[in-house]
């Protein structure tokens, strides 16, 4: 009991304006690139065109990748791998929201592999470290930036899957409010949710420890203050700063504790009806709450209640629900799964998907299939 083990090897810069400094970062690591990216936002904001600016001022090759759609294939890993192959990369960067970030550290380790990515699927399947990785959020919800897991889609059979690996993890996180002030506001929502999610299920977590409980109910308590703030007065980079400061903090536990079975259930929703990854993942938390928080220690219980404002363990398992129920209502999260296109007779469906993640082994409360099912009838 107590025992625990932390291994975590990025080092994350974290600050206003750092962005600016990413070429000469990035020259600590090579001179031939690839830049990873999404196919607008960034060139919308204007901001990709600062960032091959900020490179013309050393002596350096960049290529660029900006194929990235928002639920990544497993195929743009490939196809950004054989870039990095055909043309001498020696480092990866990505600039971009989560499915960027994850295409972009499995293409360091994928263009050092036989075969497609879709192969490394599952946890530590890759045998070796590939070329150095940088990561810049311009989200603030996934935690991608410091974690050990890539998210990928395989659209030919509908399944929404990690590869996990030590040797994911990138060499270096620019993490700057700046590049989250664009975000609209709903996908602040979403993306603040997300993260909000990776804190709440990382505390709960069969894998946690004092240490990442720490991490993680700070980083509960940053969003539930601030994110409706944030939602309302998006241009406010301190605001800003204290909701990414909270992914960041998510994505470290979560990368040392593992998640549960909301991620579980939130990837086939996902997938199944292409919704924002933070909206499927609010759509299935209260029941799965429900259901965990039954069998949480009175310690823990009056932990995360004191972290949301809530002084009494009496009916504590309902006022910590209601809370969140209300932090969903003040980002205009509306729930209900069938108001989403998503059909009675297909839970079973989505159960047995949910089934096949990994989060199931992390949830702190016993998971089958007919669980799974029930939950799911419970969010529709
Ligand atoms: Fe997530």
């Amino acid at each position: 009991m107590g025992e625990f083990s932390f291994y975590f090897p990025v080092r994350v810069k974290f600050g206003v304006g750092l962005w600016e400094n990413l070429g000469e970062e990035a020259l600590k690591f090579g001179r031939r690139f690839l830049l990873v990216t999404g196919k607008r936002h960034l060139k919308d904001s204007g901001i990709l065109e600062k960032i091959k600016g900020s490179f013309n001022n050393y002596q350096c090759d960049l290529f660029i990748y900006d194929k990235v759609p928002p639920e990544p294939p497993y195929y743009s890993v490939d196809e950004g791998a054989e870039i990095v192959e055909n043309n001498n990369i020696d480092t990866v960067i990505g600039i971009g929201g989560g499915s960027v970030l994850d295409v972009a550290k499995a293409i360091a380790v994928k263009c050092k592999l036989p075969n497609s990515i879709w192969n490394y699927i599952g946890a530590d399947k890759v045998p070796k470290k590939g070329v150095p990785c940088i990561l810049v959020p311009t989200t603030a919800g996934t935690g991608s930036e410091v974690t050990r897991v890539s998210v990928l889609i395989n659209p030919e059979t509908k399944e929404k899957l990690s590869v996990a690996s030590d040797y994911l993890y990138p060499n270096l996180a620019i993490v700057d409010p700046y590049l989250t002030l664009s975000l609209p506001p709903n996908y602040t929502a979403y993306s603040g949710i997300d993260a909000f999610i990776h804190a709440l299920e990382s505390f709960l977590s069969l894998n946690n420890n004092l240490l990442t409980e720490a991490i993680s109910l700070k980083a509960i308590k940053l969003i539930y203050n601030y994110l409706p703030r944030v939602y309302k007065n998006g241009e406010s980079i301190d605001l800003r700063k204290k909701v990414l400061y909270a992914s960041t903090f998510s994505g470290i536990a979560l990368t040392l504790t593992g998640l549960g079975a909301i991620h579980a259930l939130a990837h086939p929703i996902g997938v199944y009806r292409n919704l924002p990854h933070g909206l499927s993942t609010a759509l299935i938390t209260l029941p799965v709450l429900e259901y965990n928080l039954e069998i949480l220690s009175r310690e823990k219980l009056i932990l995360l209640g004191r972290t949301l404002g809530i002084f009494s363990l009496r009916s504590a398992q309902e006022k910590i629900i209601k809370k969140i129920k209300d932090l969903f209502d003040s980002l205009d999260i509306k729930l209900g799964l069938r108001d989403y296109g998503i059909k009675y007779e297909d839970l079973p469906l989505l159960a047995k998907e949910g089934l096949k993640s990994r989060s199931i082994k992390t949830n702190p409360r016993e998971i089958k299939e007919e669980i799974l099912l029930n939950l799911l009838q419970r969010a529709w």
